[in-house]
């Protein structure tokens, strides 16, 4: 049997933006707070919004200062405006960072406490706010998860939370909002949302739903990464990355995310490397070991991608997979650790600690091969 949990409203394609209006005053809201970040106000999509919410009657407050890779620390004057106000629903607008604010605002601002009290293994079904999403990256998929990641900057840990209370009630869905993200950008998430799709696929919590949901979002994903990376203007390209990464979202909260993940966060934590990237560094490694585990499964991935022909069999289609990972990572210029600044004797000096967070988060124990720490350990080490 598996639980499945989606938003209530998906408005999916160019202009869904616009339907912000419409989709609060669905829901009964009319005093939204807008959480967001610096770049969003300095594109301009910020005071779109405003202006389609001040057209509508509707108010417009705006928390603007969320960090990329959220703190505890980050979200205290949301948070404050959220004690302090009248807000009937927090309208996130941004990438994964904004929207993973934005959740735990919503439910840290009705229910008290600090992030902390709300991690994983607990789960949080309290209902906070109703959090609408507006994402501007194909990547992360939150718009479309039960799930929030805050760094708790005391102990440099990425705390995993888990719940209904953070799936947000609404997304709206609209790829023109990121035609204007750069390259990086544009590699780095993507590379998350097909780590997204796979992972849900091999997952041992994966079931029928999610199988077609992740099998729907690595068709999208295969044939436009690259296409999206190298040519930003490329409509096409961006439409298909956008929904196949709410697909993918959608996919590993109904299954999970697994070993890769689980050890991308750690890096994330210490070393303050994007989480798409930390993935990306992480994905061919992680797929070499949990091949022999999940073959069949990985040959679907690789054959739903494009990477294998349908006449390939497992073997040759998983041989496939490995060589295209490898091969992207260099087309889309993912740097190597040491490529990206990170030194190498911290990194060594931590790394039995990040394969002890690894485990702690849940994350590898799905994996089609669960790894001992020392494994972990191993495949950090690898990496160099
Ligand atoms: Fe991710």
């Amino acid at each position: 049997m598996a639980s499945i949990i989606l938003p209530r409203v998906l408005e999916v394609g160019a202009g869904a933006m616009a339907r912000l209006p419409a989709v609060l005053q669905g829901l009964g809201c009319r005093n939204p707070l807008i959480v967001t970040d610096r770049m969003m106000a300095r594109l301009g999509y910020l005071e779109r919004l405003r202006g389609l919410l001040a057209e509508a009657g509707m108010g417009a407050d705006v928390f603007a200062d969320t960090l990329p890779e959220p703190t505890a620390a980050s979200l205290e004057g949301g948070l404050a405006m959220v004690r302090d106000g009248d807000y009937d629903a927090v309208v996130a607008l941004g990438g994964g960072s904004p929207i993973d604010s934005a959740k735990a605002i919503a439910v840290l601002g009705r229910h008290g406490g600090v992030i902390n009290d709300y991690r994983f293994p607990r789960q949080v079904d309290e209902a906070g706010l109703p959090v609408i999403a507006i994402p501007t990256t194909a990547g992360t998929g939150s718009e479309a998860t039960r799930f929030t990641i805050i760094t708790d900057e005391r102990t440099d840990e990425k705390l995993l939370c888990v719940g209904a209370a953070f799936m947000p009630v609404a997304a709206l869905v609209d790829y023109e909002l990121t035609v204007s993200v750069p390259p990086r950008t544009t590699a780095d998430t993507g590379i998350d949302a097909m780590t997204h799709a796979i992972e849900a696929y091999v997952s041992r919590k994966a079931n029928g739903y999610s199988d077609s949901q992740a099998l729907a979002a690595l068709r999208l994903i295969g044939p436009h990464l690259r296409r999206a990376y190298h040519d930003g203007e490329d409509r096409v390209a961006r439409e298909a990355m956008m929904l196949g990464a709410t697909l993918a979202g959608v996919a590993f909260c109904n299954s999970s995310v697994a070993l890769v993940h689980g050890m991308s966060r750690p890096i994330g934590a210490f070393f303050h490397v994007p989480h798409g990237l930390s993935n990306a560094m992480l994905l061919p490694a992680v797929t070499e070991y949990s091949l022999p585990a999940a073959s069949a499964r990985y040959a679907d991935c690789a054959r739903a991608l494009g990477f294998a022909g349908l006449d390939d069999d497992d073997a040759r289609a998983n041989a496939k997979l490995l060589e295209t990972l490898v091969a992207i990572n260099e087309e889309l210029r993912v740097p190597t650790p040491a490529g990206f600044g990170i030194d190498r004797d911290r990194f060594f000096e931590v790394r039995h600690t990040m394969a002890e967070q690894a485990l702690a988060s849940g994350s590898p124990g799905n994996n089609p091969r669960v790894p001992e720490a020392e494994e972990i350990v191993r495949l950090y080490e690898a990496l160099w």
